[in-house]
């Protein structure tokens, strides 16, 4: 099974965003399949995730930026993203210190952190971008907020 079960209550409504979150959570889900099985892909699925968080980010940024929404969710946001980016290369750093630990660590960390990325802040950021610019985010996802 994946790490990271794709679902309905990931999408945002912004068509680019998700596009990026689906290929983000492939990205994912196959490091974990490396880290499962294949120790010699692991390198480069990592680096893959690694280089499309950055260009995701800077999509989401740049997102936020261009609406202008409220500038409170937007440091808090880029914040988020920022520190996400230092502990996953923490983490991969350190991967060899103790055998295994640390990068079950990290691939726990990573999924844990996406999923309740998306399902939070980036659906947060969504409904925000999409209260300024007067779109309609699809399903009435965002009743509950
Ligand atoms: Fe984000």
């Amino acid at each position: 099974m994946a790490c990271i079960q794709w679902g309905v209550d990931f999408y945002t409504g912004l068509p680019d965003v998700d596009q990026q979150h689906n290929k983000l959570v492939a990205l994912a889900n196959r490091l974990c399949e490396a880290a499962k099985h294949d120790p010699e892909l692991l390198s480069q699925a990592f680096e893959a995730l690694k280089d499309y968080v950055v260009e995701h980010f800077s999509l989401e940024e740049r997102l936020m930026d261009e609406a202008g929404i409220d500038s409170d969710h937007i440091r808090y946001h880029k914040h988020a993203h920022a520190l996400f980016v230092a502990k996953v290369a923490e983490l991969w750093e350190g991967r060899n210190d103790d055998e295994g630990d640390t990068l079950n660590e990290m691939l726990a960390f990573l999924t844990t952190w996406i999923l309740q990325h998306i399902l939070h802040t980036d659906r947060e950021m969504a409904s925000a971008i999409h209260t300024t610019l007067g779109t309609e985010a699809p399903h009435n996802m965002f009743t509950h907020y």
